[in-house]
């Protein structure tokens, strides 16, 4: 059988290059890398399974979640696989980031690498954004109805990707479908395409090391195969233990089904998005669009073209004091926000929500037969009591 494969692929070229060696002193944190991607087809693999049972319409979609829950066989072990996979992916290609900056792997030769992965980035939060709609509850409603309104304040596009994203007045029923459809294709092939470009480029420059290799060390290492996959794989193998027991002792958390005429609710994010929401509030009235656009936008043209900015050769860290700092203050910075986000108290008015049966009767008003949205400013999401009339109304009307 080799024989036979080897007669007809190149399978002995392929193993030489898999056996070249790579720098020494490679360490643990070059397996964030192969962590990544391994989240990333756990949560294909998971996704695939969940979207056998999932319906993306507002008067499925929350029964559908709840039915994967209570009645697929694993099917709560596997929504908390992919629940728990996507704060785990988050966080490890933060660490990826954080590695490549502190060890100057982003200078040239590899700003092609740099900015494929800066575009995964956004890609590995464009799937936590759409996903988070797809339960259909309270906190998956108002967090989109948020999300949307911040992303309308952008200067002259802005109106028009947040009434695309909604595909209509407020977020309904083509809104779902449309973070459906983004979620399980339109991402999925843009991360594999972007991750298959990114692989390419780190084998054909080859890994850049660490800061203290000298240029004979580069090509002395252990080999890439067995040696680093092998530690790659025991990585992967931990950190689905880890998801596994977060999956099994850590139950998903799933609120009442959307209502959109609940105008007490006090929306929330995702975790990872909480720096954001928190930095919000320090920019008020006129300042508000440095919050919602100037400074996350500044922030990542700033982050894609790094490698362009910093063109120094210096590796070490501690001959490069503006990247330490910059870093630092940025880390700091993301991390204090979040945990004040996390803390801030919720609104009075909001009641403990768990789901009841009457909150599963509530039918959302179809998209596009209200408005009830139109026009109003960015924080000013609090419905007056005409308009929650004009939703039931029309909910009663769909009924
Ligand atoms: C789904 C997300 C990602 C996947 C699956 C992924 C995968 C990988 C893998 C397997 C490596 C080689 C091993 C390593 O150095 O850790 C690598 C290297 C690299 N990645 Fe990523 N990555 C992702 C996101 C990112 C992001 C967000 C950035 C930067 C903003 C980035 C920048 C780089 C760079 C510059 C290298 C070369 C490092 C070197 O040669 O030492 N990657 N990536």
């Amino acid at each position: 059988m080799k024989q036979f494969l080897n007669d007809r692929l190149p399978l002995d070229g392929v193993m030489a290059h898999l056996r070249k060696p790579l720098p020494k002193h490679i360490n643990l944190l070059f397996s964030l890398g192969s962590l990544a991607m391994f989240l990333l087809l756990l949560q294909a693999a998971t996704g695939a399974f969940l979207a056998l049972s999932y319906s993306p319409t507002p008067d499925h979609a929350y029964n559908a979640v709840n039915y994967i829950n209570d009645e697929v066989p694993f099917g709560k072990f596997v929504r908390g696989l992919h629940h728990w996979g996507a704060s785990a992916m988050v966080i490890i290609v933060f660490l990826h980031i954080l590695r490549v900056v502190l060890y100057g792997s982003y200078k040239a030769p590899r700003e092609l690498t740099w900015v494929v992965g800066v575009l995964l980035l956004l890609v590995t939060l464009g799937f936590g954004f759409t996903g988070y709609l797809l339960p259909w509850d309270e906190k998956a409603y108002w967090a989109t109805v948020v999300g949307i309104e911040i992303s309308s304040t952008a200067p002259v596009l802005g109106d028009v990707v947040a009434k695309i994203m909604r595909g209509g007045a407020e977020v309904g029923a083509v809104t779902l479908s449309r973070f459906y459809a983004l979620h399980t294709i339109w991402l999925p092939w843009l991360a594999f395409g972007l991750v298959g470009l990114h692989l390419f480029l780190v084998r054909f420059y080859g890994s850049s090391g660490t800061p203290k290799n000298t240029p004979e060390d580069m090509k002395t290492g252990k080999p890439f195969y067995p040696d680093q996959v092998f530690e790659d794989v025991v990585g992967m193998l931990i950190l689905f233990v880890i998801l596994a027991c977060a999956a099994l002792f850590a139950p998903v958390p799933l609120e009442d089904v959307a209502d959109p005429t609940n105008a007490d609710y006090d929306p929330r994010p995702e975790w990872y998005f909480l720096f954001l929401f928190q930095l919000l509030k320090y920019f008020q009235g006129p300042f508000e669009i440095l919050g919602t656009f100037v400074i996350p936008t500044v922030g990542m043209l700033l982050l894609l073209f790094l490698p362009f900015l910093d063109r120094s050769e210096r590796k070490v860290l501690w001959k490069r004091p503006i990247a330490m700092t910059v870093t630092s203050v940025c880390v700091v910075a993301i991390v204090g926000l979040t945990i004040l986000g996390a803390t801030a108290p919720k609104l009075e008015t909001q009641e403990e929500t768990q789901p009841t049966d009457e909150a599963q009767q509530v039918t959302p008003p179809d998209t596009e037969t209200t408005d009830i949205n139109e026009g109003e400013d960015v924080f000013d999401f609090q419905l007056t009591e005409e308009e929650i009339e004009n939703a039931k109304d029309v909910g009663e009307e769909s009924e």
